[in-house]
């Protein structure tokens, strides 16, 4: 039988070369994006790169429309065996005193609560059907402190949290909970922390070991090796991918 794996906020970035990866390697995959109308846009993108994929729209801070598209893939496609928590947000760089008091709200809606809906409807399916894996986006941000970044450092921390608490509490019932933790990647989350001013590219750069910015493939890598079968005795990991930025 197929595997199936849903992967929130599919349609760009990271979490698109993750489903793409996923459908190449046989998967039935799910790509969700708040926007209903990109439907059509979304699956010729996705023909495109020569991967077929399911869509449904969600927005991951409604905690409804989650348990509701964790219900339909499992209607759909028997059982669900993977989640990519992946969407995230990331706003207002500045330091502390100067940012919004809302932006934080926001950021833990979607990158702390969104994490949350997901992790625990779909442990509640997996465990249902025998198990399954999670791999949630945290970043280099989770792990570490980064200038003018406190309010998502304090989103993507919670992520972390998350994961090894979770991996705990289903250890032994065949479900493993993982996260990978980007450095720097190419993605519109980075254009806009560049766009307002507190970063440049190359000083973004220079922040990382290997003077670069990663590729979304290099993090679709991570991410399907630990959600596949190819990882069998890792759970509550933070897998760092991120030009040695974590060995400093
Ligand atoms: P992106 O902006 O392309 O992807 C984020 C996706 O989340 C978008 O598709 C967006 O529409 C979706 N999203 C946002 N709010 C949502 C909501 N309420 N409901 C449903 N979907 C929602 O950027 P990227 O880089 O691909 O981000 C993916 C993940 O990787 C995020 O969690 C981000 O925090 C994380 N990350 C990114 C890094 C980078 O440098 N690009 C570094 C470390 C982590």
């Amino acid at each position: 039988m197929k595997k199936t794996v849903i992967i929130t906020g599919g349609t760009t970035g990271i979490g698109k070369a993750t489903a793409i990866l996923f459908a190449k390697n046989g998967y039935n995959v799910i790509v969700t994006s708040r926007n209903a109308n990109k439907e059509a846009e979304v699956l010729k993108d996705f023909e495109k790169n020569g991967a077929s994929v399911t869509f449904f729209s969600l927005d991951v801070t409604n905690e409804e429309q989650v348990k509701t598209v964790i219900e339909k893939t499992v209607e759909k496609f028997g059982k669900l065996d993977s989640i990519v928590n992946n969407s995230g947000i990331s706003l207002g760089n500045a330091l502390l005193a100067d940012t919004e008091s809302d932006e934080l709200k926001q950021m833990l809606e979607t990158n702390v609560m969104g994490v949350y809906y997901g992790m625990k409807h779909a442990i509640k399916a997996m465990l249902k059907t025998g198990g399954g894996t999670i791999v949630n986006l945290a970043s280099i941000a989770g792990l570490n402190g980064l200038v003018s970044t406190a309010q998502y450092n304090a989103s993507k921390h919670a992520v972390v949290g998350l994961t090894k608490g979770a991996a705990l509490d289903y250890a032994t019932q065949g479900i493993r909970v993982n996260a990978v933790a980007p450095g720097a990647i190419k993605t519109d989350i980075l254009k806009n922390a560049i766009a307002s001013g507190t970063y440049d590219v190359s000083g973004i750069e220079a922040l990382h070991p290997m003077k670069r910015l990663g590729e979304v493939e290099d993090i679709a890598k991570g991410i399907y090796f630990l959600a596949s079968d190819e990882n069998q005795f890792m759970t509550g990991t933070v897998l760092s991918i991120d030009g040695g930025y974590n060995a400093k």
